[in-house]
């Protein structure tokens, strides 16, 4: 049985792609076939972290929902790169990662924004790619807020992250999603806490922000001037396999598959 895993966050910038990133890899790394789509259409970057360069990408999701070709003409071997780009002996090995990158051309992004698309194409996209790529997890990294195409994914996922900083705005916008998901079914939700100041006591955040939700925290990762530094041009685990970080993500990756 696949699995369908989305990541989202309500406000932007709070780490969906990171996450994303790292958790695939993680699964890539386990022997697994994961394929992550980016149906951040409108500000797509998923497709930097895995180090997919523009030149590379022949076919978007964006031909598909077009009717230009078929979903898996788009799925870029990600996971190839990774490792041949890779010094340290952390490798995904046996797994394959496989990315579906949205067009960075700003005159396909112009013509999304302006046209829109058929979401149900979306949907049969989903499923169509884990049939024809063999895929046991699909993970879909989405654009911040709720509109038709995250309000789909959410409503298709088997399992969905909501990521949030501990801040204000935050904190209101994340109850919102939280509220839909729970309207929608997801059969299994939970949060992830990201940019925690390091002064701020962790177990003290899980605590209140489960209170406040009533769902569980996967974990709680700080803000982080390796993460910083990295600047999405790489992903963590890979990079840093011994960090306290990359074991959060892990947390984050068995608890999204529980
Ligand atoms: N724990 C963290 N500590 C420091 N910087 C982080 C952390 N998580 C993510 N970032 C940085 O935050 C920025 C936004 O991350 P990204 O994953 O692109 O978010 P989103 O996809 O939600 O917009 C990136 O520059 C990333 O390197
Ligand atoms: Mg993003």
């Amino acid at each position: 049985m696949s699995k369908i895993i989305s990541v989202h966050s309500f406000r932007g910038g709070t780490g969906k792609s990171n996450t994303t990133a790292n958790v695939s890899t993680l699964l890539a790394a386990q022997g697994l076939r994961v394929g992550v789509v980016d149906t951040d259409i409108q500000s797509p970057g998923i497709h930097v972290l895995f180090g997919l360069k523009e030149d590379d990408i022949q076919h978007s999701l964006n031909d598909y929902l077009w009717g230009q070709c078929a979903i898996e003409k788009t799925a870029h071997d990600v996971g190839q790169n990774l490792d041949a780009n890779n010094n340290s002996d952390s490798k995904i090995g046996p797994g394959q990662l496989f990315l579906i990158p949205a067009s960075m051309k700003p005159g396909e992004i112009a013509r999304v924004l302006r046209e829109g698309y058929d979401v149900g194409m979306l949907n049969d996209g989903f499923h169509d790619l884990i049939d024809a790529l063999k895929l046991d997890v699909l993970m879909i990294d989405t654009h911040p807020g709720l509109n038709d195409e995250t309000l789909l994914s959410i409503a298709i996922s088997d399992a969905l992250a909501i990521i949030m900083r501990p801040d204000q705005q935050d904190y209101q916008g994340t109850g919102v999603t939280v509220e839909v998901a729970r309207k929608l079914g997801v059969p299994h939700m939970l949060l992830v806490v990201n940019k925690a100041p390091p002064l701020l006591d962790a177990e003290e955040i899980r605590s209140r922000v489960e209170k406040t939700y009533n769902c569980e925290v996967a974990t709680v990762i700080p803000h982080s001037d390796e993460v910083m530094t990295l600047a999405s041009a790489g992903v963590f685990v890979l990079r840093y396999p011994d960090n306290p970080i990359t074991a959060k993500l892990k947390q984050v990756t068995a608890r999204l598959m529980a």
